[in-house]
């Protein structure tokens, strides 16, 4: 088999630990909110969301939010409770994702569902989800409580649309978009797009960070499924090969679909449609993907979703923070070489 895809972890100072360096404060405010509004009298609840939290995560949209609130100038503590509130989301739909993909690792776990059982973690998972609105509400801003709780459905939506999906060979790169769109780059959207709100800021504004968080999103869950062909478990805390086993269809798949020979498709046809996979499959399907090229074409067209991403911050001012939140765009492509 090729080499596994190199994913750079240890870079001198990614643009994650320099925005995580900039935002200091903020994210040590964000995290003791976490912190605070995990517990519950219900000791199985601190229990199972501190398994998952205090395994880490990168704390990406957390972060985007606070950095965008600097970059907007933003002097109140609102951002405060809804970044947490974002991490609190983007935790839910994790502990009800690895139910859902029966997934074995994860930050480096063993998952949540795989200790406590697939019924703990999606009530906790709500229970998440419901600390997550009680902190929007605090906030006290209504347009971004209207602008996360609309993520929020969109994210479900998004999920029970793959769902629907899944094995299914017919599925359109239309069809694709419209998930990764709605499943993950939509928090990324909403992450960064309560901020100009809170700030008060014109719509302009607005909508260059929503478009910003949008685009980022984009590469990063067309990133994250190449990685699940080409990538290390050791270096993304997640099994590889998930996507695959579960018969999902993701842009690699659809692109090699559209250049399969018969006896390729037949292939596909068996390890997606039928779910019949031995041994061998996973590193077959790798192969396929690396020689027609549907790997790097995935990877372009996140690279591509990353140059927009890293255009719409042009008409911020040049600072410190722009440029690193410029850079954490090219950074999510680059972790995949
Ligand atoms: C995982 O997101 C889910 C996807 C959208 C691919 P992250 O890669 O940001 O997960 P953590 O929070 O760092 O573990
Ligand atoms: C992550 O999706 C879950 C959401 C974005 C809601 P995936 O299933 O593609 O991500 P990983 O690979 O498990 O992190
Ligand atoms: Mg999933
Ligand atoms: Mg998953």
């Amino acid at each position: 088999m090729n080499a596994p895809v190199q994913i750079q972890r240890d870079d001198a100072l990614s643009p994650v630990q320099h925005l995580w360096t900039l935002c200091r404060d903020d994210m040590a405010a964000v995290d003791a909110l976490i912190v605070e509004r995990m517990h519950s009298p219900i000791g199985m609840i601190p229990d199972l969301a501190q398994h998952l939290v205090g395994a880490g995560g990168k704390r990406l949209r957390p972060l985007l939010t606070v950095a965008t609130a600097r970059l907007c100038d933003y002097s109140g503590d609102a951002h405060h409770k809804l970044a947490a509130a974002v991490e609190f989301i983007h935790s839910a739909t994790l502990l009800h994702d690895d139910v859902v993909d029966e997934s074995d690792l994860r930050r480096g776990r063993k998952p949540a569902n795989l200790i406590w059982g697939n019924s703990a973690s999606i009530l906790v998972g709500d229970f998440l989800f419901a600390r997550a609105f009680n902190l929007m509400v605090e906030a006290g801003s209504m347009e971004a409580l209207g602008i996360l709780s609309n993520a929020s459905s969109v994210i479900a939506e998004g999920e029970v649309h793959q769902l629907a999906a899944l094995r299914n060979i017919d599925m359109t790169e239309d069809d694709y978009m419209t998930v990764i769109e709605a499943k993950t780059a939509a928090l990324f959207a909403a992450a960064t797009e309560v901020a100009p709100v809170i700030t008060g800021l014109d719509a302009a504004k607005r909508t260059a960070l929503r478009d910003y968080g949008m685009k980022l999103g984009l590469a990063f869950q067309l990133v994250d499924d190449a990685l699940d062909y080409g990538g290390q478990q050791s270096a993304l805390g997640k099994s590889v090969g998930d996507d695959f086993r579960e018969g999902k269809m993701t842009l690699p798949v659809i692109r090699a679909l559209a250049k399969a020979d018969a006896s390729e498709t037949e292939f596909w046809r068996k390890v997606i449609v039928a779910r019949e996979q031995d041994d061998l499959d996973l590193q077959r399907a790798v192969s396929i993907l690396r020689r027609t090229g549907a790997l790097d074409e995935t990877l372009q067209m996140a690279r591509r979703f990353s140059v927009e991403a890293i255009e719409t911050l042009d008409p911020f001012e040049r600072s410190p923070l722009r440029d690193c939140l410029q850079d954490l765009a090219a950074y999510v492509v680059s972790r995949a070489s």
